[in-house]
């Protein structure tokens, strides 16, 4: 694994106090066994070049850093996108979810189980799924199927099961519980492919280590286009995957790592998905980290008009990053989203997904307050899939 010093993880799943692996002793054993698959092929030579292989010439990396003309004028700064909407299935989830796919076939499994919110880790998996044979299930709250309808009928061509989950509030995180649910009666001939940088150890180290090829790469493209660093790097947080993928690039140079969580319709409980900044410590899915809750510690709903930013709590490594001020965390609501989501598409024939555009809104915020700054944002994904929800619920604008 490459080198992040003290914001790496210790061999028993923990960031700081975040993470670990609180799990059934049965299950430990079997997540052990990923843990030393993982750390044994991520340094083979063959798994490595096949890997880096499928990148380039099925996922289309590089993604480019594009030099957002258009936005920098209007609002003052620099402003740089890395592309991660132009990657294959249209987000970054496909830089895990091919990952996990060799893994698991590398492990001997027959089936990838995972869970989806905005359906692009769900598109993602079952693209890498048919990609290497394996069967795939996908379960997506009943609420989130209506929502992303498009990634639903995409998954089925694919060939995945798409299972509805009808708990709660039918969204990402009943999803996530109903993986879970599976995993565990299936785990020993299926593998769970986790969408994010959560759930018990080794789920979010797997991920990360998928996910640090945006960094790396936005690094080298940053000081090739720029000269320089950036001041800013900006990207959404969900679970976290696209934001640690990009910040593991800057994590040891002085650059402002700023992580942009849901606010949803506002501050009260059950209104947003903001775990780190209206959140506690606590224990969900198998690990430690900020979750939302209410008083007597019972995990809330979570809400954001983004899917794919609608879970109650974040990955251990951003609670870490936050707690040891080096990475900071700030909120954008669900009309500044929306706002963003169309600011881009008009101003730079750039069609966001609504979880990007959280993290455009920011970046133009903090354009308009520093307008000397070099400012990289994380465009996790393209917004085909939000396009029916906005035309629906606001129109053309
Ligand atoms: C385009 C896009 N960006 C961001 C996210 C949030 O996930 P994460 O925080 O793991 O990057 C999702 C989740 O579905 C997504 O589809």
């Amino acid at each position: 694994m490459e080198t992040i010093n003290k914001y790496e993880i210790t061999n028993d799943g923990y960031y700081g106090n975040f993470g670990g692996q609180i799990i059934s002793e049965d299950l430990k054993r079997e997540y052990t066994k990923i843990a030393e698959e993982f750390l044994k092929i991520k340094d083979d030579l063959e798994f490595v070049a096949q890997l880096d292989d499928l990148l380039k010439t099925f996922a289309g990396r590089p993604s480019p850093v594009y030099y957002a003309r258009n936005l920098s004028k209007k609002y003052g700064a620099e402003i740089y996108l890395k592309r991660e909407d132009l990657n294959h299935t249209g987000s970054h989830k496909i830089n895990h979810s091919l990952g996990e796919a060799l893994l698991a076939k590398k492990m001997g499994k027959t089936k990838l189980i995972a869970e989806t919110g905005a359906g692009q880790h769900g598109v993602a998996i079952a693209t890498a799924s048919a990609l290497v044979g394996l069967d795939c299930d996908v379960y997506m709250g009943e609420v989130d199927m209506i929502k992303e309808s498009p990634n639903v009928s995409r998954m089925k061509m694919l060939g995945a099961n798409v299972i509805p989950v009808l708990d709660g509030t039918k969204t990402l995180k009943e999803a996530v519980d109903a993986s879970f649910a599976a995993y565990c009666k299936e785990h020993k001939t299926a593998m769970y492919a986790i969408g994010s940088v959560v759930g018990p150890h080794p789920f979010p180290m797997i991920v990360e280590y998928f996910q640090s090829v945006i960094g790396r790469e936005a690094r080298g493209q940053l000081l090739d286009i720029a000269g320089s660093l950036p001041d800013y790097v900006v990207a959404c947080v969900g679970g976290g995957s696209n934001s640690i993928g990009i910040f593991n690039g800057f994590l040891n140079d002085n650059v402002k790592l700023i992580g942009v969580e849901p606010l949803g319709k506002g501050e009260n409980l059950g209104d947003n998905a903001a775990s780190i900044n209206f959140g506690r410590v606590g224990e969900l899915h198998g690990f430690r980290s900020m979750f939302l809750q209410d008083e007597e510690g019972n995990i809330a709903d979570a809400y954001s008009v983004a899917s794919g930013l609608d879970y109650p709590g974040v990955g251990p490594k951003h609670a870490h990053l936050n707690e040891i001020g080096r990475a900071s965390y700030v909120t954008i609501d669900d009309k500044e989203a929306v706002d963003a989501f169309f600011e881009l598409s008009k101003t730079e024939g750039i069609i966001p997904a609504l979880e990007s555009s959280h993290a455009v809104a920011y970046g133009i915020k903090l354009a308009k307050q520093n307008p000397q700054a070099k400012i990289l944002i994380n465009l996790s994904g393209r917004g085909d899939k939000d396009l029916d929800f906005i035309l629906k619920k606001i129109g053309h604008k």
